[in-house]
């Protein structure tokens, strides 16, 4: 199949290519298109087909369920069941913007939209593209990240040419996203809400809204455990993982760069192919042939932005070891952690 690679502009979508988007989504077909936090792939959520198409193109398990993106309000309702009081008060505080959450499904929404769950993830985007392609087709979109089953989620265009050229009708280009990790998933059908995956909202700002939430067990494990069942279904499944082994070193920031670099000049005697993931200010410390800064300790939105780009380079570069600084777990840091950790299998070491 040829995919059109279409260029937009995210404050000046031209009607033309949007029609072109819209007409590929109400016919069935699958369209690539920029959100806030990453590049989704998109179908009609409520067509049984298109959500096959989608679990074929990204080769994804079709127990996995995917997000509706939806534009406003009504659209909500028409989906989800069951919304309380504490869902309308995040909806005000955080809609339009990187927040899914779960509720009882619509008759209408397909199990196979929904990977054969009675509940629906619902998110409303911020992203100009998106909300101008799903108000425009009338058609609520079922999008999961636009990259194959298991590699990073993609933050530009480039990702998911790479990964998803061929395989889908249309890629709309509208650059590189702002936030670059996936948005936060809160489960609202618990009494107390439950954060299935951390995110760009933080605990903190969801308690500031509706007091206590909590956080899956899977999203804090120390380690792969076969006995903690995510409750989000993608959350088992192995992430983001590059080629090369990757581990994350942990501790005083003197104690990481000494260890680190023991553990390149280890390997690069064994002429493995190895690099280095660090902090924009402890870059320069590092003696590796291959060092990459994930962006700056002072902003934690640079250090997400950055993450998933540097990932898939590793891959590109061919990396056989990487050893990565550790970043601090509070507010986004703990979304940021939650990735890295999954991207190394869990193996981290303390320096
Ligand atoms: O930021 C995002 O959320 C991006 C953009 C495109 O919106 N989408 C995204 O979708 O990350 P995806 O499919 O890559 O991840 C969705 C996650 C999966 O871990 C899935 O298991 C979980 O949400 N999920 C979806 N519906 C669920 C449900 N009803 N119950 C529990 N988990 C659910
Ligand atoms: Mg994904």
């Amino acid at each position: 199949m040829e995919t059109i690679i279409q260029k937009v502009n995210p404050e000046f979508f031209e009607d033309e290519e949007l029609k072109k988007g819209c007409g590929i989504l109400q016919s069935g077909g699958l369209v690539a298109f920029p959100t806030e936090t990453v590049y989704g792939l998109g179908g009609d959520a409520l067509s049984p087909e298109a959500a096959h198409r989608i679990y074929a193109a990204k080769g994804r398990p079709s127990d996995n369920p995917l997000i509706v993106h939806v534009a406003d309000i009504d659209g909500v309702c028409d989906v989800a069941r069951n919304i309380s009081q504490e869902a309308w008060a995040l909806a005000k505080a955080f809609w339009p913007g990187p927040l899914t959450m779960i509720f009882d499904k619509q008759e209408k929404v397909p199990l196979s939209t929904t990977g054969g769950l009675e509940t629906v993830a619902v998110r409303m985007p911020v992203h100009p593209v998106a909300a101008a392609l799903i108000r425009c087709s009338g058609i609520y979109i079922a999008a999961p990240s636009a990259n194959i089953s298991g590699r990073p989620s993609p933050t530009k265009a480039e990702h998911v040419i790479e990964d998803l050229n061929g395989r889908i009708e249309m890629i709309l280009d509208g650059g590189q996203v702002g936030i670059g990790i996936e948005s936060t998933i809160l489960d609202m059908t618990d009494k107390i809400p439950v954060i299935l995956r951390p995110g760009y909202i933080t605990k903190e700002m969801l308690e500031e809204v509706i007091g206590e939430v909590k956080i899956d067990p899977a999203v804090t494990i120390e380690e792969f455990d076969r006995s903690i069942v995510a409750k989000a279904p993608g959350m088992k499944y192995r992430h983001y993982a590059p080629k090369g082994r990757l581990t994350i070193v942990e501790g005083r920031p003197e104690k990481v760069v000494e260890r680190i670099n023991a553990l390149v000049h280890e390997k690069e005697e064994e002429h493995k192919k190895v690099a280095v993931i660090a902090a924009e200010e402890s870059k320069a410390d590092y003696r590796c042939r291959e060092v990459y800064s994930i962006g700056s300790r002072k902003t934690e939105g640079s250090i997400a932005a950055g993450l998933y780009d540097i990932l898939r380079k590793m891959d590109d570069i061919g990396a056989e070891y990487i050893f990565a600084e550790s970043f601090a777990e509070d507010g986004m840091g703990q979304a940021i952690m939650n990735r890295m950790l999954k991207a190394a299998g869990y193996h981290r070491i303390r320096a």
